[in-house]
Order: structure tokens, then sequence, then C-alpha cells
């Protein structure tokens, strides 16, 4: 049997949770569940974002999948030492699991445009594939301090960690339309100069059918959102993937439409790309969407269940026609859209 550690976490993080949980029970019934603490919430227990007994449960897990960490901007969390905030617990989670590769798919599907603020003839289709590389640069560097009125991190990639990063995005690349966009600052940083080098060298060495090309990453700040289309797989450093994808929310609606998968040594990591969104967090209100697709990636990529994972991506699309959240303007809580998931699971596609 399977095992899957459940972490919820703080603010609307348990809300979406439950709601992706009670979708993979349906679809996944012979998997086994173990839930754990993680963030603030694990911190006001144990003293530890990311405690003991949490990281003992994840060593023999096949898969995780996390709600969402922290609190609002006056939390007393944010006040802690760095290491005990709860960040530092996802961000430990990750370096714990060896995800490097963090996947986080736009789409808009098929009669969904409406739900995008762009126009529908630039939303249509979309289907860009960001490959956030997520163990490195200014996150992770040790080179780092705050001191009196002075303070410095360290952006630093090394050749190893820029290859299997891309390895990722070219593979990714293969199975879809063959096309990757390496996204640096190269006119300005030392360490984009070496990850563009070697992000074309491993292209020109061992995916020569893939079509690469390079931007720089205040240019794409503007082209994604004003024309998505261009894109098709997107790689890019950690720090500049965290703030494209946010961006890139735009493009389905909301950032409760955006799942991701963190992919790497182990057992891969499974969470929406939001917060825990404080403003919301107790109302019951938050769109679980991102957080049950997040479940729909967990079975492709970490059980190798695909039928079972294009039966979620379905039954989600069938549920944001009929009973959309108030993030994209809709009227439903977050169980009415839940509900809806299950309702339309083993229903026909949309067409
Ligand atoms: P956020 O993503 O939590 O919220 C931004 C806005 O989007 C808010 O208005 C929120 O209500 C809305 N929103 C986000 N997810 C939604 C959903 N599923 N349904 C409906 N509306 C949704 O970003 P923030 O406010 O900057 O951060 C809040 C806390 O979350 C901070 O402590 C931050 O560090 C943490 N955070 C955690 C993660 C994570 O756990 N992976 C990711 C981002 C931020
Ligand atoms: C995300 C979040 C995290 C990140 C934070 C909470 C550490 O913003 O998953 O996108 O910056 O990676
Ligand atoms: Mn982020």
């Amino acid at each position: 049997m399977p095992k899957v550690v459940i972490l919820p976490g703080d603010g609307i993080g348990p809300e979406v949770t439950a709601a992706a949980v009670e979708v993979l029970r349906e679809v996944a019934p012979d998997v086994n569940f173990e839930e754990h603490a993680i963030g603030g919430g694990a911190y006001d227990q144990y003293g530890d974002p990311l405690p003991q007994i949490t990281r003992d449960a994840l060593a023999d897990a096949d898969a995780v999948l996390l709600g969402t960490v922290g609190g609002a901007q006056n939390s007393p969390w944010n006040l802690l030492p760095r290491h005990l905030r709860p960040e530092s617990g996802l961000l430990a989670l990750r370096k714990l699991l060896g995800c490097y590769a963090n996947l986080r798919p736009v789409r808009v599907q098929p009669g969904l445009e409406h739900l995008s603020p762009l126009k529908p003839e630039l939303a249509r289709g979309v289907d860009i594939l960001i490959v956030r590389e997520l163990l490195g640069g200014v996150y992770f560097d040790q080179d780092r301090k705050i001191e009196g009125d002075t303070a410095y991190n360290t952006m630093r990639y090394t050749t190893a960690e820029v290859e299997r990063v891309a390895k990722v995005a070219f593979w990714a690349a293969e199975q879809r339309r063959g096309r990757v966009t390496s996204v640096d600052k190269a006119n300005v940083l030392e360490v984009s100069e070496l990850w563009r080098r070697d992000v074309t060298a491993l292209r020109d060495r061992d995916y020569r059918n893939i079509h690469l090309n390079h931007e720089y990453v205040d240019s794409v700040a503007m082209l994604i959102v004003s024309d998505p289309s261009r894109y098709d797989v997107i790689v890019t450093e950690n720090l500049f993937g965290d703030i494209l994808s946010d961006l890139a929310a735009v493009i389905p609606g909301s950032l409760g439409l955006m799942p991701s998968a963190s992919l790497g040594d182990g057992a891969g990591l499974f969470e929406p790309i939001h917060g825990s969104a404080p403003d919301i967090a107790g109302k019951g209100i938050a769109n679980p969407a991102a957080a049950i697709m997040s479940a729909g990636m967990l079975l492709r990529h970490g059980l190798k269940r695909s039928d079972a994972a294009n039966q979620i991506d379905r039954a989600v699309a069938l549920a944001l026609r009929e009973h959309p959240t108030p993030d994209l303007g809709g009227k439903a809580d977050t169980r009415t859209f839940t509900r809806a998931v299950l309702n339309a699971m083993g229903s026909p596609s949309v067409g």
C-alpha cells in the first residue's frame, strides 16, 4: 500500500488539504494516509517548524501532500529567529526530500477562459510549464547575514545544479511542444551567465531536438501576461521562478488554480503554490482547486497513476464551470466546490 504523508500546515492549508484528501480517497482508496505537523502550528506544538516526528514519517513515504505554511504580516511567528519560522520548515522539507525541480503548470482549460482577467483570445489554450529550480540560489546559500545597517544574501549556482534542473525542463519539453525558454538576468549577473552557458551546452550535447531560447526575467514578467501562448516550458532559478509563477496565476485567474510538483532525489512533494491566505483563513471560502490538482500531480508523478490524475483534472474543470469560488468571482464555498468535484468524478470529459 503506498504511503502518502499529509502536511496540512497553517491558515487555509488544512481547509484545502482536507478537500484534496477527500478527492484522493475517492480515486485511490488503497492509499495509506498519515498526517503530520509542519510550519507555525508545528512550532507552537513542538518548538520546531519541521519536527523530528514529521521527519521520521517522511523516511518511508512514497509522496508528500503539503498545504501551506506561514502567518499574517503581523504574526508573532515572523519575529522568531529565522530558522524557527514557518517558512523555514518548508524550505527544510524541500531540502530533506531533495526536491530540486518544481513543476508549476499554468493552464487555461477549454471553456474556462472567462475566469481569466485577460482577454479571452489571450487566455485561450495557454499551457505553460514553469520549471523552477528549488534548492539553490539566494534561498539556500549560507553566505548570508544581517548585521547593523548592512545585510546580504548570495545567489550562487554550480553547473551540476543548473544541469539537473535543466534536464527536467528538457525532459518535460520532449513530452510537450519541444520548446524551452530559459529565463535569467545574464545582462547583469554572473550567476545568470553560468546558467545560460550550462543550459545551452546541455541542449547542444543531449537535447538537440529541443528548441531553446533565452529571455531576460524583467521582459518575461511583461510577456508572460501579455502574450502567454509564446511559452511552452520555462526554466529558471529559484527566486525568479517564485515571482514569475505568482504572476502567471493571473492567466488562469487565481492563485487557487496553481498546483505544483517538486521532484528530485526521493519522494515527491506536491503543493499548491499559494500561501496560507490569512485574510480568508477559517472562513471556509478558500479555493481548493490548486490543492486538489496538486493531489492529481501526486497521482501522476508520485504514484504513476495517470488515469486517476486525468480523472481529477477533468472533474476540477467541470466544477469550475458550475461552481467557481469567490476568488474567481463565484459564490461556491470550499465545501460546495469540493462536492462538485466529487460529483463530477467519472463524468465524461469537458467538451
Ligand atoms: P497568499 O498566497 O497566502 O495570498 C495572496 C492572496 O491570494 C490573498 O488575498 C489570498 O486570500 C489569495 N489566495 C491565495 N490562495 C487562495 C486560495 N486557494 N483561494 C482563494 N484565495 C487565495 O500570499 P501572502 O498573503 O503573501 O502570504 C501569506 C503567508 O503564506 C505568508 O506567511 C507567506 O510566507 C506564506 N506562504 C506560504 C506558501 C507555502 O506554504 N507554499 C506560499 C506562499 C506564501
Ligand atoms: C512558494 C512560497 C515559498 C517560496 C515560501 C513560503 C518559502 O512562496 O512556495 O512559492 O518562496 O518558495
Ligand atoms: Mn511563492
